[in-house]
């Protein structure tokens, strides 16, 4: 079976499959410069968290080997790549994974530049560091999906020959990812070591990345699984019978604070609040670079606001009388009166007290006893940033 990419790289060659087409069409954009990246990511033709920070870097990989950069100093050769990277970071503001990239990227370009290498090798240096977090995203998610199900094995198993069925938001799997995906990533592992009873995703409105990606991604996948929308989980979660019995919440984060608050898909908050009145765990599906130690609560994250036409339209293949779904024509419909205010946080924040597990590739980490989460050990390093500011 074909695994579905979301980005196909080759050095000085940047693909990206356009997820407004999905899933009724399969088309890659050719994405060669910091502009396009920027369009690529604002319109949504990629999302996901950690692929937005994977399109982002390598776009400016691709352009920096197609040689647009024509400083001849190293000073200059780093302002450059520097001023590219900060123009790239307004492309979506909540996913704090675009953001450690970007320092990463910067860190790196200034250590080889303060050791006292050329352009060239700053340009060498930064395409190759670009390119290192593609690979390592797929290692991560494959980290996260072990960890994740020994979790869930361990904590919500009834008994060994018992299955689990578990409740998705949004689209956390390969599509939003380098490949096998975050909490979707879990969904997979379960599956694959036949702990799995059902998934069920949510429609996620008003984007709808549960109906048109993750839906897509699980009958691509073979995994069992129902689709409901966003208003039916409550009735889902009361129901406890069966296939139907729900043991986890599994999600995905945009940002993870220091306090374990994490921003997420819209909706995801009402679902956490859910699982906690009926006694269902609430998982966040992490990567580290989803990780932001510097904001110290859910209160400093900034939520994209995004247009209304979101809400009051919708786009899709036409079906036809004889119910086949015709691909080669898409149209876009009003779902509302289109002269109706609209509130469309794509975002919202779940607080860290309605979260059991935070799983990275690195390990899960659970509240101790005060209720709190400490990701201090988790990540040393940037820990000691964060206390010497
Ligand atoms: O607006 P989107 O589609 O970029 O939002 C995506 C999500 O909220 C995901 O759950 C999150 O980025 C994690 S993806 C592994």
């Amino acid at each position: 079976m074909s695994t579905l990419q979301a980005v196909k790289y080759s050095r000085g060659s940047l693909q990206v499959l356009d997820q407004l087409r999905l899933p009724h069409e399969f088309h890659y954009d050719e994405v060669a410069t910091s502009e396009e990246a920027f369009d690529c990511i604002r319109s949504m033709r990629v999302r996901g968290a950690p692929a937005i920070a994977i399109v982002a870097s390598l776009a400016h990989a691709v352009e920096l080997h197609n040689g647009s950069c024509q400083a001849s100093s190293a000073s200059d050769v780093l302002s450059y790549i520097h001023s590219r990277l900060d123009y790239l970071k307004e492309s979506r503001p909540t996913a704090v994974d675009l953001t450690n990239a970007i320092n990463r990227l910067k860190a790196r370009t200034n250590a080889v530049a303060a050791d006292g290498k050329g352009p060239e090798e700053i340009i060498r240096t930064y395409i190759e560091e670009a390119e290192q977090i593609l690979d390592e995203d797929l290692q991560t998610n494959l980290s996260i999906g072990a960890y994740g199900a020994d979790w869930l094995r361990d904590t919500v198993l009834a008994s060994p020959e018992k299955k689990i069925s578990v409740l998705t938001h949004c689209n956390t799997g390969s599509l939003a990812t380098s490949g096998h995906g975050t909490a979707l990533g879990i969904i997979r592992t379960l599956q694959a070591r036949d702990l799995l009873s059902h998934a069920y995703c949510t429609e996620t409105r008003p984007y709808n990345q549960g109906s048109r990606l993750t839906a897509f991604e699980l009958v691509h996948e073979g995994i069992p699984a129902t689709l409901i929308t966003d208003s039916m989980a409550a009735a889902l979660f009361a129901l406890q019978k069966d296939k139907m019995n729900i043991a986890a919440v599994i999600v995905g984060a945009d940002r993870v604070v220091r306090n374990g608050d994490t921003a997420n898909k819209i909706g995801t908050y009402q679902l956490a609040v859910l699982a906690k009145h009926h006694g269902i765990k609430f998982i966040v599906a992490a990567p580290t670079t989803s990780i932001d130690l510097e904001t110290e609560t859910g209160e400093g994250i900034k939520i994209e606001e995004r247009k209304k036409e979101e809400l009051t339209q919708i786009s899709g293949a036409i079906v036809r009388p004889d119910g086949s779904v015709d691909a080669t024509e898409t149209v876009r419909v009003a779902t509302a009166d289109q002269k109706i205010g609209v509130w469309n946080p794509a975002f919202d924040v779940t607080p860290h007290d309605l979260i059991d597990a935070v799983v990275t590739e690195k390990g899960t980490v659970v509240k101790n006893v005060d209720g709190q989460f400490d990701f201090s050990g988790l990540l040393p390093e940037r820990w000691q940033q964060v206390v010497a500011r």
